[in-house]
């Protein structure tokens, strides 16, 4: 049985939940107690604030843990990352009262930054040769410039929203964060090989969601053509249709290029072109 800490509430919940559910881990959200067992994985869920995440998986409370690269820097604990998660993207910045002139990092030279990120902080100072005063709270960092507590502040920003609300602009990003998957270090071979089987469904979650399945008519003529514009798929599946002189085209592309590729794929006499999710890719 292997125990994974999660954020109980917050930015991260959902998102790991959905995670945990497309890889096929059925754990039961409607009795919230703190620790939940998955009805069909040998897997238990703990549910804890973010802050106490890293501690408890470097201690050995859990065995893993998903939570902010952030949360997982600032506290400095021993544990290995396993996996970067692709959600829950941030960044941690330094801003400033909209009206002020900024000049700078060296603006920062002497003023008191409020932030709950002091480690992080501190480090990007020093390696920056500046000396701020920092002030360290746990909550509503956005309104200590207005209150007159701090100068400037240093604290998350998503959407951008909480900043524009508090009159304040992002002047420098000092690090980009993402939801991680952090292990323990001394993992029993036999909590390893569950691991394994959690990453096994991890990526097949992850390599599915960067994808798009596609199925296409084309004229049987420039079937070769449409094949060229697809990327990176080596052998579409063609299919005669019934209609003569009709192909029909599938392949897996990538979402990114999804508008740029379907564009050409028009031009080139492509009709009926469907776009479905992938659920699952095993590679
Ligand atoms: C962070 C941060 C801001 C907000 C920024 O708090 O402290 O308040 O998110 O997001 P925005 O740019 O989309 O407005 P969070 O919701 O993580 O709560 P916490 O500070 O209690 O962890
Ligand atoms: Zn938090």
């Amino acid at each position: 049985m292997l125990r994974i800490a999660v954020q109980s509430k917050g930015r991260l919940f959902e998102d790991t939940m959905s995670l945990l559910a497309e890889a096929g881990i059925k754990v039961s959200s409607s009795k919230r107690t703190l620790l939940v067992q998955s009805s069909n994985f040998p897997i238990e869920v703990l549910y804890l604030r973010d802050d106490d995440i890293p501690q408890s998986v470097a201690t050995g409370v859990a065995d893993l843990g998903i939570v902010g690269q952030n949360e997982f820097e600032e506290r400095q604990e021993e544990a290995d990352v396993v996996r970067p998660l692709g959600f829950s993207r941030c960044r941690l910045s330094l801003a400033i009262p909209k009206a002020i002139e900024y000049t700078g990092l060296k603006w920062f030279e002497g003023r008191k930054i409020a932030t709950s990120y002091p480690n992080i902080l501190r480090r990007f100072m020093q390696a920056n040769h500046i000396a701020a005063d920092i002030h360290v709270i746990t909550g509503s960092v956005e309104i200590s410039p207005g209150i007159g507590l701090a100068d400037a502040i240093f604290d998350i920003v998503s959407s951008g929203s909480t900043l524009v609300s508090n009159n304040l602009r992002e002047v420098e990003v000092v690090m980009q964060s993402e939801a991680v998957l952090i292990a323990n270090r001394d993992l029993s071979a036999e909590k390893r090989a569950v691991l394994n089987e959690l990453l096994f469904r991890i990526e097949a979650v992850k390599a599915a969601e960067e994808k798009k399945y596609v199925l296409m008519n084309v004229p049987t003529d420039k079937v070769a053509d449409v094949v060229a514009v697809l990327p990176g798929a080596k052998s579409p599946t063609v299919m005669p249709l019934a209609t003569e002189g009709w192909s029909s085209v599938h392949t897996v592309i990538d979402e990114k290029r999804f508008w740029e590729i379907i564009r050409q794929l028009k031009e080139l006499g492509a009709q009926g072109i469907l776009v479905l999710p992938i659920e699952k890719m095993i590679l």
